[in-house]
């Protein structure tokens, strides 16, 4: 049987590292056939920190960083095609989304940064990447991207279901057995938390979520933090980091909060964001598939159980990836719609004006 390889690259808000998928894509239903994950190297991670706000010297900090994303992405594909068996390192295309750095649709423009020239002379590989600034060009958000993808693995002809993405930020799909696609960004995923967990222990992230299953939510923050307009916005809508960011959740804490009461507050609210976005837009809802690297973070998973009982809430990988390659599948799916010059945007989820090809192709 023949085989038509793309990788996807995925690095999102959480700015943890970058995750890259092999795909065979020779079928209708994607073959996911390998994994690597690099994490990105903490000074790295600072500058693409610091690249969320504006700086002096921005353009010239935003160039080295993209040749340094580009140098990690090599190295992720390397790994991924060194753990591939020997048939299986003939890539058509890497799908690269990149780093982004800011996202402001309404002014009509996203910025991912990745020096995609380097990546495909590093790789000696073609490769397709900025996706989301001819959604943006056409009048949409250029986000999420992912649903298309998701109708392609998820979709299933009787049942109605829900895809959610928990990344830094959140984004559900919405694949009703017979209808359309739909789908937005809920708001925060794990970012939030992330910071929260690192601020006052020092980890990364909120291992399992068990620190913030260690104290209840204060229900005056929660509603606080609710009143977000972000959150009733009608879609189509998509958010970042310039929005839900460290000076966000600032400005909205009482002055001595208890700091495990604040994540146990920061969890409920990505659990609640995502289950009110469900009930006020996809009742229908049949089925819950998570994914994404907040799928680890236990206390939140079962708070979404709990929230939407009876529905059952399954993992990805009971239907054929593993959570934390979903996103980057996605990219791999992308670049192939870029190479066959298919459209890859769904209009009805980022509200641009037609269906356009998305991405810029760099030969190999
Ligand atoms: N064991 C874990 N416990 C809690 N949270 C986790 C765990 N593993 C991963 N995560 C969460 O998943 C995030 C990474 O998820 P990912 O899907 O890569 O997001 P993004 O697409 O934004 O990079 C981490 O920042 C962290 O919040
Ligand atoms: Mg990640």
């Amino acid at each position: 049987m023949s085989r038509e390889l793309y990788a996807g690259l995925m690095s999102g808000t959480s700015l943890d590292g970058v995750d890259a998928v092999m795909v065979d894509l020779a079928a209708p239903k994607p073959r996911p056939l390998g994994h690597a994950y690099r994490a990105f190297e903490p000074a790295l991670r600072a500058e693409l920190l610091a690249l969320n706000a504006g700086a002096h010297g921005e353009l010239e900090r935003a160039a080295l960083c993209a040749n340094e994303l580009a140098r990690t992405y090599a190295g992720a594909i390397a790994d991924l095609l060194a753990a591939a068996p020997a048939d299986c390192r003939e890539l058509q295309a890497i799908g690269c989304h990149g780093q982004t750095v800011r996202h402001r649709p309404e002014d009509g423009y996203t910025v991912q940064i990745g020096n995609a020239a380097l990546l495909a002379e590093l790789t000696r590989t073609r490769v397709v990447a900025d996706f989301r600034s001819r959604d943006v060009a056409a009048g949409g958000q250029g986000a999420p991207l992912a649903p298309a993808f998701h109708a392609v693995m998820f979709a299933n002809d009787t049942e109605d279901r829900v895809v959610l993405n928990l990344g830094g930020m959140a984004n559900i799909s919405w694949l009703p057995a017979r209808g359309s696609v739909a789908g937005f960004d809920t708001g925060p995923g794990n970012c939030l938390m992330d910071l929260w967990a690192q601020r006052h222990l020092g980890w990364p992230q909120d291992e399992n979520g068990a620190w913030a299953a260690g104290a209840r939510a204060d229900a005056a923050l929660l509603e606080t933090l609710l009143a977000e307009p972000y959150f009733s916005l009608p879609p189509p809508k998509s958010t970042g980091r310039g929005l839900f960011n460290a000076a966000w959740l600032e400005r909205k804490l009482p002055s001595a909060a208890d700091p495990q009461v604040v994540q146990a507050t920061l969890l409920e609210l990505t659990a609640l964001s995502v289950a009110r976005a469900m009930r006020g837009h996809f009742r229908g809802a049949r089925r819950l598939i998570v994914c994404g690297g907040g799928v680890r973070n236990r206390a939140l998973t079962a708070r979404l159980e709990a929230l939407l009982a009876p529905v059952p809430v399954d993992s990805s990988d009971r239907h054929g990836i593993e959570p934390t390659q979903v996103e980057a599948a996605a990219f791999a799916w992308l670049a192939q719609q870029a190479v066959r010059g298919k459209p890859g945007n769904l209009p009805a989820v980022t509200g641009a004006r037609g269906a356009r090809v998305l991405g810029a192709i760099y030969p190999a």
